[in-house]
């Protein structure tokens, strides 16, 4: 059914008044037809529409204006045997836009998505059935991502409606759903208060989230690290009073010892800066300075219950980093796994000093590639803000294979430069064979990747800084505020993708 609107005069979006009914809303979608003012529902709203003698287009078009891209409107009870109806908004389709790297098709559908789950919480109803847009998998990913809140030391828990789809449960619908689940997997960890997730609560969290899965899991502890000669992640873990951790995770279902994947991820429990310690404002966030950690977890255990047929290794160093009384002081001098010595001038400077020793550690499984995953600079936000993760790659190939995942998934990335540029800035050090901190004002996210390439020996290695993607502050619609847990579905996609 088209339609075209007439008299756009003031909108309200509750057009009917709520009665209380049994059956599920249902939630369907709208397009912006092709001339100004007309609309198009989509063949699953067309099919309703006919269910209800067009009464759905019909309030629709005596609504006023036309529905935006991501928002909704009640349409009400329009049928006995239906729920009520919420119309949601798709815009124009648009398709994949080379520019800019996105299939913006697949993020309207998550956005109409997620605006159908809001429209059903804001209207305190307990159940929502949502038509798939023509993409499952995308609506099954906006549905789940809309759907989440961090409200576990709350008494007031925010209402979370049970979400369906209209038509079946696809395999794209379920693996939607996965990917949307596990991304809320990692932001539950970002947010979690680091008094509730020190490295080794981290570790009891995932060995309960990964029951019933096959992943073998290593906690390793100190005296582990301290035989490994681990000294650049243990001179991070100096100042606190918690043990730091060494999980090593594996998911062995690819090809008999076919080289694996491994993912490393930045598991800074709670980042104080140390005794070059961090202003008071906002410290708070650092709480979630184990998003890598985080994302790279959350992305073994969807590959797992997805049984991708890939091996998968993440290893994640957990630390705190705090200024206590035997806290690594600026000008100490620590000497990492490859034998190599650091100069700590700043020991702000803390997750390249743990994923130094991780990365070499990766070198052993003889990996086809390494990525490692990090919260790791300011410099990296004040780059890119929340637009895109940035990816340092030793590999073309490989990041041509993240850069697509990243257009698929609308969690895009975008490549920086590893140039001996950088690396000469890091080996300016009076002491030792490098320093933590370029002298060189500027670049800080770019002299830190090149201070990481350091300790691999892996041809295939990419550095993912996620500082300025931490955070939803608005910057993705279909999320909600909070703790982003970016990029995990971007990671999945690559896992999926790399052959
Ligand atoms: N965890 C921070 C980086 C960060 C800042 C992440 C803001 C997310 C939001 C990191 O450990 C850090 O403090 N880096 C320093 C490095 C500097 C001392 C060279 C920074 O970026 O200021
Ligand atoms: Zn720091
Ligand atoms: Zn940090």
């Amino acid at each position: 059914m088209r339609g075209c609107l007439r008299g756009v005069g003031e909108s309200s979006r509750l057009l009917y008044t709520l009665a209380a009914g049994e059956q599920p809303a249902v939630v369907v979608g709208v397009h912006h037809g092709e001339a100004d003012n007309t609309f198009t529902l989509t063949p699953a709203g067309e099919k309703l529409d006919a269910l209800a003698s067009g009464e759905i287009s019909s309030r629709l078009l005596n609504s006023g204006s036309l529905l935006k891209g991501g928002s909704w409107r009640l349409v009400g009870k329009v049928h006995p045997d239906l729920g009520q109806v919420v119309a949601v908004g798709l815009g124009k389709p648009s398709g994949v836009q080379d520019e800019e790297n996105i299939d913006m098709d697949r993020e309207s559908v998550r956005k109409a998505a997620a605006a159908g789950v809001r429209a059903v919480t804001d209207l305190g109803l307990k159940e929502v059935q949502i038509e798939n847009f023509g993409d499952c998998e995308a609506a099954g990913e906006g549905a789940t991502l809309a759907n989440w809140a961090f409200d576990r030391f709350k008494a007031e828990k925010k209402p979370r409606p049970a979400v369906t789809p209209l038509d079946s449960f696809t395999e794209e619908w379920l693996n939607g759903v996965r990917l949307g689940s596990a991304q809320n997997f990692a932001r539950d960890l970002m947010e979690c208060p680091a008094n509730h997730l020190t490295p080794t609560l981290f570790v009891a969290e995932v060995i309960q989230q990964m029951k019933g899965l096959p992943v073998n899991i290593e906690a390793r502890d100190q005296s582990w690290a301290e035989k490994m000669g681990m000294g650049s992640f243990l001179s991070v873990s100096r100042g606190s009073s918690e043990p730091p951790m060494f999980l090593e995770m594996s998911f062995l279902n690819g090809v008999k010892d076919a080289d694996p994947i491994v993912l490393v991820g930045k598991g800074v429990t709670f980042d104080t800066g140390g005794i070059s310690i961090k202003p008071s404002a906002k410290m708070d966030k650092m709480r979630a300075d184990m998003g890598g950690a985080a994302t790279v977890t959350a992305t073994l255990k969807a590959v797992a219950e997805a049984a991708l047929p890939v091996n998968l290794i993440v290893l994640v160093p957990l630390t705190e980093n705090m200024p206590g009384g035997r806290a690594t002081k600026p000008g100490d001098v620590v000497t990492a796994m490859n034998g190599k010595t650091i100069q700590v001038d700043n020991t702000d400077a803390e997750g390249r000093l743990i994923l130094a020793d991780a990365l070499t550690y990766a070198d052993k499984f003889n990996p086809r590639c390494v990525l490692d995953v990090a919260t790791l600079t300011g410099a990296m936000m004040v780059a890119l803000g929340t637009g895109a993760t940035g990816v340092f790659s030793t590999s073309s190939k490989d990041f041509d294979v993240l850069s697509a995942a990243g257009r698929k998934t609308g969690d895009r990335v975008w490549r920086m430069p590893l140039w001996q540029h950088y690396t000469q800035q890091m080996k300016k050090s009076p002491l030792a064979d490098l320093n933590n901190i370029s002298l060189t004002p500027g670049g800080g996210a770019c002299t830190a990747a090149a201070f990481l390439k350091e300790f691999t020996s892996c041809k295939n290695w990419m550095h993912l800084d996620i500082a300025g993607v931490m955070e939803n502050e608005g910057a993705v619609s279909y999320m909600g505020s909070g703790m982003s847990g970016r990029p995990t579905r971007t990671l999945f996609q690559f896992v999926k993708d790399l052959q």
